[in-house]
């Protein structure tokens, strides 16, 4: 049953094209990824697409983002924001669209998967914020776009869902490990394909690939173990994460790599719940 990850992305390229990203999406991810970009060229590449600037101040303005003054134009965003935290607000005013589709496979209604993604992203930086990690930005990006891969391995999942269920009961398994078992890739991985279709930085394709993987070894450890916890604690509210979220449990390899007590669990879940803007 086991299906090649390039044999896959033929089959769905037939069944379900993942959309493109925009050009201007594509540009943005060039820049920031760029350390000779400058505040002026990065700006004018938004200012042509009048749709992802006015996305990218109201993120920056909504409550969410958690950023305590206001933010009035683009430039002003640009500087005290930076290029790490506009590539995430360019790429979730790209994925959002992606992200609010209903998935019949993960039993994910409309815009679930979406709510999940953001909580996950808050969580992430959180997280990020309380360990005093200096990568908050890009735990917010990663923490969006953990999920992508459901996109395609839901249609696997339709198919295959009773026997992998029924392989979850049964074993000891988590329900990201039976995907590997019984389709032949977890949804981890195909979101990391994904991401390197996009040519997203190396850091969010680890933290994608490798969100359910802990003990795989790989450069991005720590990144990948706060995307795990907050993916963990999002899917603790029960909001939008779908049939596998009560079988991929918080490892006990996050909590020891980045040294969290049950406590910190709680103090980063205060408030997340009741999270009502889900502006993109
Ligand atoms: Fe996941
Ligand atoms: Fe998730």
């Amino acid at each position: 049953m086991s299906i090649a990850l390039e044999d896959l992305f033929k089959q769905v390229e037939n069944l379900s094209p993942l959309p493109a990203l925009p050009t201007s999406i594509v540009e943005v991810i060039a820049l920031t990824k760029d350390s000779e970009t400058s505040a002026k060229e990065l700006r004018r590449v938004i200012e042509q697409d009048p749709v992802l600037a006015a996305s990218i101040l109201r993120q920056a303005n909504s409550s969410y983002y958690g950023y305590a003054r206001r933010i009035a134009t683009l430039q002003e965003a640009i500087v005290v924001l930076g290029f790490q935290a506009i590539q995430g607000l360019a790429m979730s005013s790209a994925v959002a669209p992606l992200l609010k589709t209903k998935l019949l496979g993960y039993e994910i209604e409309q815009e679930g998967l979406w709510k999940h993604s953001l909580l996950t992203a808050i969580a992430a930086k959180r997280l990020c914020k309380h360990r005093k990690l200096p990568f908050g930005d890009v735990a917010f990006t990663a923490g969006l776009l953990h999920d992508i891969g459901k996109l395609i391995a839901s249609i696997y999942i339709q198919k295959f869902g009773r026997h992998l269920l029924k392989e979850v009961t049964e074993s000891k398994l988590s329900y990201a490990e039976c995907e590997e078992n019984v389709i032949g890739f977890d949804h981890a991985r195909v979101g990391g394909f994904i991401a390197r279709s996009w040519n997203l930085p190396d850091d969010l394709v680890a933290a994608i690939s490798f969100h359910h993987s802990l003990r795989s070894p790989q450069e991005y450890a720590e990144l990948s173990s706060v995307i795990h916890l907050a993916n963990g604690i999002a899917s603790l509210l029960g909001i939008g994460g779908g049939v596998d979220s009560a079988f991929n449990p918080i490892q006990q390899e996050a909590i020891d790599l980045l040294n969290i007590k049950e406590s910190d669990i709680e103090h980063l879940m205060t408030g997340l719940g009741e999270l009502q803007d889900y502006t993109h």
